[in-house]
């Protein structure tokens, strides 16, 4: 979409080097409206991003570079795109919330969620419910103080993300062996539970359009906000897979019995850090991913009418014709 030309607003990027923040940076440089501030722990050299309308800022992430760093961009929003270790969300994301409501101009904030449906299962996956779950308590009890500034936020989900479907090669999102089911690289599926539970997806590519219009939209946000690509289950996308690419899947089970029994050994350990793949084969079998569709979809009329989303297969046919997604 094509907008006039106009002073474009800026965004703050933390860990906006990452794999989502990738494409997050792509799409705010490629609209009119924004441009970037890219909050990184690098030193700028080891940063040569190339993407224009950006400017680099290498940071400890305390207050004090927080608020400099904002103020002298002029940012308008902060957005966390963080993937750290669980002892790491919590005090990152205070101090996040915190410089901006030091800061001069940055009055908007999303902390980085980028899951499921995170109102019907708040604690699910694990380490959401020691990281995420604090800091949403945390940013609902700042609403209820008297006379505090306005910090306008909103939680944003979108499922999995869809990238996962195709070879690491093609998008942005880097393989962690034996968090999907779906891996392409030996052509395996991993049935867990029945396969049949819901599920939600959504490209990278999609879910970073999508922000570009939540961050130029006039309307209020929400506390949490949804996108989807598809709804589905493993079982039918992983035909859907074969059919595009003629070739039958190796088919291995995980059943619901082997998931509990490893989750059980976590409960009785709840000062381990990472508990793995299992905190995600939970998500899964939960159907957890699924995001609620009534509201997905008033939202989606809400905020993103400009977004076609694109389903797996659409996601498939663009990545064989494109290179990449
Ligand atoms: N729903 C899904 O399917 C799904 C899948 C994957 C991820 N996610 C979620 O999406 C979000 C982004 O994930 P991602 O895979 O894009 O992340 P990522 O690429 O693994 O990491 C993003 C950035 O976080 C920064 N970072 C890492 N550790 C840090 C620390 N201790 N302190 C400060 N910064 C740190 C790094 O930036 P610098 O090195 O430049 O500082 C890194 O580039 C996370 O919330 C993750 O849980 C969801």
């Amino acid at each position: 979409m094509q907008y006039p030309q106009i002073e474009r607003q800026v965004i703050a990027l933390a860990g906006g080097t990452g794999d989502l923040g990738r494409y997050i940076h792509e799409e705010l440089v490629k609209d009119g409206r924004f441009a970037v501030a890219l909050l990184t722990r690098k030193a700028s050299a080891a940063n040569p991003t190339c993407l224009p309308h950006t400017t680099i800022h290498p940071t400890d992430y305390t207050e004090t570079s927080l608020v400099s760093i904002l103020n002298t961009t002029g940012a308008t929003a902060l957005i966390s795109l963080i993937r750290c270790p669980n002892s790491d969300y919590i005090p990152l994301h205070k101090t996040f919330i915190t410089a901006c409501l030091s800061s001069d101009t940055c009055k908007r904030f999303i902390p980085s969620e980028w899951a499921g449906d995170i109102e019907k299962f708040p604690d699910i996956p694990i380490s959401y419910g020691s990281t995420r779950a604090p800091i949403r308590k945390y940013l609902r009890e700042l609403e209820q103080k008297p006379g505090r500034p306005r910090l306008q936020w909103t939680l944003f989900n979108h499922g999995w993300f869809m990238d996962y479907f195709l070879p690491p090669s093609q998008s942005y999102m880097k393989y962690i062996q034996g968090e999907f089911p779906i891996d392409v690289g030996s052509w395996t599926y991993t049935v867990r539970g029945t396969g049949e539970e819901p599920q939600s997806w959504t490209a990278g590519r999609d879910v970073a359009r999508a922000v570009c219009e939540l961050l130029g939209s006039e309307q209020e946000w929400e506390e949490v906000t949804y996108v989807c690509g598809e709804w589905g289950t493993f079982n039918h996308t992983a035909e859907v897979l074969e059919r595009f690419y003629g070739r039958p899947f190796t088919r291995k089970t995980r059943s619901l019995e082997e998931i509990n029994s490893d989750l059980r050994k976590y409960e009785s350990q709840p000062e381990i850090e990472d508990v793995g793949v299992v905190e995600v084969e939970q998500h899964q079998v939960a159907g957890a991913t699924a995001c609620p569709k009534e509201k997905t979809l008033r939202q989606r009329e809400k905020y993103f009418s400009n977004v076609k989303f694109m389903s797996v297969e659409e996601m498939l046919t663009v990545a064989e014709r494109e290179g990449r997604v």
